[in-house]
């Protein structure tokens, strides 16, 4: 099962003969035409439902254009975007640990990064966590490239080439499961959160971040969550919450069954 959407990863060939030149002048005419279109839509958003569902499906389709996790789009990522959430991930790291230090799992356990990209997330967590095992995943391997800089020799944090929708865990053997920015890509998602469901430990707890216009709707969730062979409720729908940065994303939490 391949659930990374497939895009256009290949580097430019042929050089700059002219008909690849007109072809990149129209590509580039088109990917701006998008965020024309995008902006426009981002103002009528802010005030009716239809342009909010607009401008989602047009926020998706910028994204399908601009992100993509081979060579060279996994170095652009890691390089150029993962920084720019750097405030987020400390923001996540806060939350995990309260999570963790109100179940009494702070020491100790298993934390898994699902769609971990270049790792910054990873490093940041085991950066507060000394004592906690923490794996990342991710279906890219060149992204994992760049996360394996914060690997550590004692194998207390490691990274995974893995599909989220087929983990490599034993039943409820993890404390916690995070994600972030990931979860749009999943096209199954419902296997996923059955996934996570399955690999929670009772009283452990999933915290999946995703941008507001990018993450599943309400009603998308409620399908995904019945899919998944969990109740709608089960799974919770929140706004993000500390800093401008958070503030522009959801987060979905799903607990371990006691
Ligand atoms: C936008 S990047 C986010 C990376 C990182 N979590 C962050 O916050 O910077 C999305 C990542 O999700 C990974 N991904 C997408 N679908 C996946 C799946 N089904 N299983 C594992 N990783 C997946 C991609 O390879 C990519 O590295």
């Amino acid at each position: 099962m391949n659930l990374l959407r497939r895009r256009n990863n290949t580097a430019p060939t042929g050089g700059g003969s002219p008909a690849n030149a007109r072809q990149g002048g129209r590509r580039g005419k088109g990917l701006r035409r998008l965020i024309s279109a995008f902006l426009l839509l981002s103002v009528l958003a802010a005030f009716t439902r239809p342009g909010r569902r607009l401008t989602r499906a047009v926020a998706r389709r910028l994204d399908a254009r601009v992100e993509c996790f081979t060579e060279p789009g996994s170095s652009t990522y890691a390089r150029f975007f993962a920084p720019i959430f750097g405030r987020l991930y400390d923001r996540v790291a806060e939350d995990v640990i309260a999570e963790l230090t109100s179940r009494r799992r702070a020491h100790g356990g298993l934390v898994v990064d699902l769609g971990c990209g270049p790792g910054d997330l990873v490093a940041e967590l085991s950066r507060r966590l000394k004592e906690t095992r923490i794996t990342g995943i991710d279906l890219s391997p060149s992204m994992l490239l760049w996360a394996g800089r914060h690997a550590t020799a004692d194998g207390r944090v490691k990274f995974i080439v893995g599909d989220a929708g087929d983990l490599p865990f034993n039943d409820a053997s993890v404390d916690l499961v995070v994600s972030t920015l990931s979860m749009h890509h999943w096209s199954y998602a419902a296997e996923v959160f059955a996934e996570i469901d399955r690999v929670l430990r009772p009283g452990g707890v999933a915290l999946i971040y995703d941008l507001g216009l990018l993450a599943f709707t309400p009603e998308e969730m409620a399908g995904i969550a019945t899919e998944a062979g969990l109740e709608p409720a089960d799974i919770v729908r929140e706004r993000a919450h500390g800093g401008i940065v958070s503030s522009f994303f959801i987060r979905y939490t799903l607990e371990g069954i006691e």
